[in-house]
């Protein structure tokens, strides 16, 4: 059985100030939800603040990004080392938002996955097709080689510490999410992938995500369906009330 798994992307927003605001009261809301993982990826500059006021309860600590090398001359860049140091138990990697404004090709996502998992942060590898490759019918194929040339060259040992995120392009931040069954046929399609390149036993075990206009009135629904095993969320995790409501409807599964 895969434990449900909610995270939060705050993406780009949020002072100190308003994350620490944000976190007390999702510290208080959620206090008594359990059954659920619960992680928070915060702006970079929030993480050390948050890591203080997140200790002894349950809420975890991702990063939004990483670069692939532990230390050097890659000025502006965050490694591996420094997300674990700052309390990081995750990190979200090959963002469609990274892709498209950052220019992150799979080879780069392979490199930033290799990377966590050599230093012990579970990534979240996220994958998705835009609009214009769905209406080609090509999401599969899509799909297919950004997880084949994303999580090239794993080990099984490292592969365990995966999860994926299904973010069609054309839901993310637009108010349409995908119908539940629709993103279960992407989900059921990934862990097909994910036996076929390591093992059904591992594959059994990774949790696959969905994210892209999640909210309180589409998350039941969407959780409801057999391959989704949490969410992703984006512009409801900036409130606590919504991002309670959607964490409580994953415990209610
Ligand atoms: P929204 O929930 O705002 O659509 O964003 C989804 C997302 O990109 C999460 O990473």
């Amino acid at each position: 059985m895969r434990k449900p798994l909610i995270i939060g992307n705050w993406k780009m927003n949020n002072s100190i100030a308003e994350s620490s605001l944000l976190i007390e009261k999702l510290k208080k809301s959620l206090k008594a939800i359990a059954g659920v993982e619960i992680v928070i990826a915060p702006p970079f500059t929030s993480l050390f603040c948050l890591s203080a006021i997140i200790k002894g309860s349950d809420i975890k600590l991702a990063a939004q990004n990483i670069f692939w090398e532990d230390r050097g001359a890659y000025t502006g860049e965050v490694s591996p080392l420094m997300i674990v140091d700052l309390g990081c138990e995750y990190v979200i990697i090959g963002h469609s938002e990274r892709r498209e404004y950052f220019k992150e090709s799979d080879e780069i996502v392979n490199k930033k996955v290799r990377s966590a998992l050599r230093n012990k942060v579970k990534a979240v590898v996220c994958v998705g097709e835009s609009i214009q490759e769905r209406e080609e019918d090509k999401t599969m194929q899509v799909i297919e080689s950004q997880l084949r040339r994303g999580l090239e060259g794993l080990t099984l040992n490292e592969v365990k510490e995966l999860t994926i995120a299904y973010e069609p392009i054309w839901a993310i931040g637009t108010g349409r999410n995908a119908a539940p069954e629709q993103a279960n046929i992407v989900h059921r399609y990934i862990r097909r992938l994910l036996t076929q390149l390591f093992n059904e036993e591992i594959a059994s075990g990774i949790r696959i995500l969905y994210g892209g206009s999640v909210k309180p009135s589409n998350s039941a629904e969407l959780m409801s369906e057999k391959e989704i095993d949490g969410f992703l969320v984006g512009g409801a995790s900036l409130e606590a009330d919504s991002f309670t409501q959607i964490v409580m409807s994953a415990c209610m599964v």
